[in-house]
């Protein structure tokens, strides 16, 4: 077997064997297959897809490329939550210390920033001191002994997919379904949690542009998750404008800190409480949505919900006086409305783009992130402005931002009329 063949076999859009997906990851993941001969199998998956049985294999091998981690020993139940990518989408750093509070136990492996969507692990980053690169030994004892433990992909734990992710994001195969899927679901499988809740975002700031392409993943995500042995529920999302204000790794850490405060912006609320409710049920913390959504409601008043994230934070080496003083990029450029009425359209891709303009993504694989850099929305769909009232602020340390000014003002379109309800959450599977 060589991979000049199985390359070839994919790019004329062939079915690939297990064995040819096995030596694919295997070898990948060594370093015998290099960069540009694992970037064109990458592009043939991405253009000729892959079927089912193939996904399967893939996102298996990609799981047992390194360990696989039992927690059985720790409780009957542990949880994970993860997005499959969104623009401005906090939800975990909020639903997780949430979760712990109620002696859920949460073991969490999440990805860095991916095309224009952002990454849990670069947001926690900007934390200085925060340890994403955690031993196996150290996250299992952080659940031990806090109930929660938030990691990247390592050398020990899907190493697979912590290289052909860093891949994808610069080659620009990040919006396919057999990737996305074995991507996510492989850390899944290796971190060790036996219940899941899986955020599938569509629209124009998610790589699944319409509701029936999110429907397809997370049926894919959910047969995955059932022939491993984890309850997976997928909670369906809208992306096509951005969660919550702020977007960028610093300023989602700073949003997500008041979230957890109890100052939590309409649509961040719906989805954070929905989700939680879930979580608590699969737990068999009560099967009333409404009744878990008032418990989650009163576990962020009496303040157990950012004390966690603050022990969540000091565990994992991060300086949690910089939660109260979060720094700022040196330039805060305000852009505002050339236009009178509603905002009926806000471009999440448009806005996503844009951040990364400003530095909060990547182009290249080791290219070093702004964690200031971002954008902070003033005005959402459906939304009131008036002509030069402000509708967003641009945080920068580079000289770009006339440019990205431009880019962001077509983002938004505005209109007489007050656009109907925009739908948050659509379904959940
Ligand atoms: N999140 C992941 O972990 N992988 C993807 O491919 C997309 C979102």
């Amino acid at each position: 077997m060589n991979i000049i063949d199985i390359i070839s076999k994919k790019r004329d859009g062939k079915e690939l064997q297990k064995e040819e997906i096995e030596y694919f990851v295997k070898e990948y993941t060594k370093g015998t297959i290099t960069d540009y001969q694992a970037s064109a199998l990458v592009m043939a998956i991405y253009i000729n897809g892959m079927n089912y049985e193939e996904t399967k294999n893939l996102c298996l091998a990609m799981a047992h490329s390194g360990e696989t981690l039992d927690l059985s020993d720790i409780s009957d139940t542990i949880i994970d939550k993860h997005s499959s990518g969104g623009v401005g989408d906090k939800i975990t750093l909020i639903v997780m210390p949430i979760i712990a509070t109620f002696g859920i136990p949460v073991a969490k492996m999440s990805g860095r920033g991916l095309g224009i969507t952002g990454g849990t692990i670069d947001k926690l980053e900007s934390i200085p001191g925060y340890r994403t690169d955690l031993s196996l030994e150290e996250f299992k004892n952080n659940i031990k002994e806090i109930g929660i433990s938030l990691i990247g992909q390592t050398k020990d734990l899907a190493p697979a997919d912590k290289k052909i992710y860093a891949l994808r994001d610069t080659i620009a195969c990040t919006e396919s379904i057999p990737l996305i899927a074995s991507s996510i679901m492989s850390k899944k499988i290796a971190a060790g949690a036996n219940k899941i809740v899986l955020e599938v975002t569509y629209g124009k700031g998610a790589f699944m542009k319409t509701e029936e392409d999110a429907i397809s993943l997370s049926k894919i995500m959910s047969e995955i998750g059932r022939l491993s042995g984890i309850e997976t529920v997928c909670v369906i999302t809208n992306m096509n404008q951005p969660i919550g204000k702020n977007i960028g790794n610093s300023l989602e850490i700073e949003e997500a800190v008041r979230a957890l405060k109890g100052d939590m912006e309409e649509d961040v609320k719906e989805i954070v409480k929905h989700i939680s409710a879930i979580i608590m049920k699969m737990a068999n913390m009560g099967d009333d949505l409404e009744e878990n959504k008032k418990k989650v409601i009163e576990n962020i008043e009496n303040g157990k919900a950012y004390k966690k994230f603050v022990e969540l934070v000091q565990k994992q080496g991060g300086d949690v006086n910089y939660l109260s003083n979060i720094e700022k990029a040196k330039n805060i450029v305000e852009i505002k409305s050339q236009e009178e009425g509603y905002i009926q359209e806000l471009n999440a891709e448009i806005i996503g783009k844009s951040a990364i303009a400003l530095g909060a993504g990547r182009m290249k694989k080791e290219d070093p992130i702004d964690y200031t850099a971002g954008i902070v929305l003033q005005k959402k769909i459906r939304d009131k402005v008036n002509i030069g009232e402000t509708l967003a602020y641009i945080h920068t340390n580079k000289d770009n931002f006339e440019e990205v000014t431009k880019d962001i003002l077509t983002a938004y379109k505005i209109g007489k009329e007050k656009p109907e309800k925009y739908i948050h959450i659509s379904r959940t599977i």
